[in-house]
């Protein structure tokens, strides 16, 4: 018989990602998916055409004590992959109360759970936490590179967040012996990213020629990566016993500035639509974010050492791939695009930003 999993989050960009590829992958894999799907973030159109018998979703919120307790009860898991956070920084500075609650509090209840539906029978099992490499904070260059070892410096209220969440699974190991493991992700894209994320959001906005916001000089540099990646990432760590306890970075080698990333992304929509071109015209600089973290760089050297993974997909094809999923789906953008409270964040956050 397959592994029993739960996954949380598993209406987002990156949970539903993963959730395609473990069920292609394993094909004796039971999944049941916990998502909110408040319509925004968690869209039941990312889990469209999984249609499998293996995959069953559940409605509700992670910090719903009552209903994460019956969900390990008719579930059964032997693996939490836990997905499900508020990630947006620009977001968690508009507001960062509801980070509190669902990357702190929900990963409270959902260790809880864990905890007292195991009881102590931890064979085979494990909680997966999914962090990121921002709970390091600014490492200010390229070659100050953060590891496992590392102490957490988080800096933007979402990655204080994320760093509670993770020294909390972090003390459930040491504690109870939860069997846990980590990973830091740097940044995402792909296929059904949000389009208050960088990517998307110069995707689109430059198809519709509207002007693309970089932030301050544009001289910040993250490292990206296709979500493919990052999903089949989490699945060597969780294909290895000797990953329990541990936590592992995971991204390419190199970083890229935020301007060269979107001058990169408008050299791909140029040859793709040469009546835009040329689509770096639009790029603004506009009033930086507060607090923005420069730089941050977290090894994938243990992962892999412990797992041989690395990255199978190089920027400029994730980079071109993820262009034309945006404009193979525009049914999806449209349905995205179109909701009206995602329309009020954007006019507020980028409206008072000129
Ligand atoms: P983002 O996709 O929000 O991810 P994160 O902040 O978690 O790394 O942003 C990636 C980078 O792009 C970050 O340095 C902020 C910058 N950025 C802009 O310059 N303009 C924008 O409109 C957005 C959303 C981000």
């Amino acid at each position: 018989m397959g592994r029993r999993y739960l996954v949380t989050g598993a209406a987002g960009f990156i949970g539903s990602t993963f959730v395609r590829r473990l069920l292609s992958q394993q094909p004796d894999a039971l999944v049941w998916s916990l998502d909110r799907v408040d319509g925004v973030i968690g869209r039941m159109d990312n889990l469209a055409g999984i249609g499998s018998e293996r995959h069953r979703l559940v409605r509700g919120d992670i910090c719903d004590a009552g209903l994460v307790a019956r969900l390990f009860a008719d579930a059964r898991p032997d693996v939490v992959v836990h997905f499900a956070a508020e990630s947006h920084v620009d977001r968690s500075i508009d507001g960062p109360g509801a980070f509190v609650r669902s990357n702190v509090q929900g990963t409270f209840t959902l260790l809880e759970a864990a905890r007292f539906a195991w009881h102590g029978d931890f064979a085979g099992r494990r909680f997966h936490q999914v962090s990121t490499d921002e709970v390091f904070g600014d490492r200010g260059s390229d070659d100050n590179v953060a590891d496992e070892g590392t102490a957490f410096a988080p800096r933007s209220p979402y990655a204080a967040t994320k760093a509670a969440a993770d020294h909390m699974v972090r003390a459930w190991h040491q504690t109870w012996g939860l069997p846990v493991s980590l990973t830091f992700g740097c940044n995402n894209l792909g296929p059904r990213q949000h389009p208050e994320k960088l990517v998307p959001l110069v995707i689109l906005r430059a198809l519709a020629g509207q002007t693309l916001p970089i932030y301050g000089d544009g001289l910040a540099m993250r490292r990206w990566l296709h979500v493919d990646d990052h999903a089949d990432a989490i699945l060597a760590v969780l294909a290895h016993d000797r990953t329990v306890g541990h936590a592992y970075g995971v991204g390419p080698t190199e970083g890229t500035t935020n301007l060269t990333l979107v001058q990169r992304i408008c050299a791909v929509l140029d040859a793709r639509r040469p009546a835009g071109a040329p689509h770096a015209a639009l790029i603004r600089h506009v009033a930086d974010r507060p607090g923005h973290d420069r730089c941050y760089h977290t090894s994938a050297a243990a992962l892999q050492d412990a797992v041989g993974w690395r990255p199978r997909i190089a920027l400029d094809d994730a980079l071109a791939r993820t262009v034309d999923w945006y404009l193979d789906h525009p049914a999806w953008v449209s349905r995205v695009t179109s909701n009206d409270a995602w329309k009020a964040w954007m006019a507020r956050w980028y409206g008072d930003r000129g």
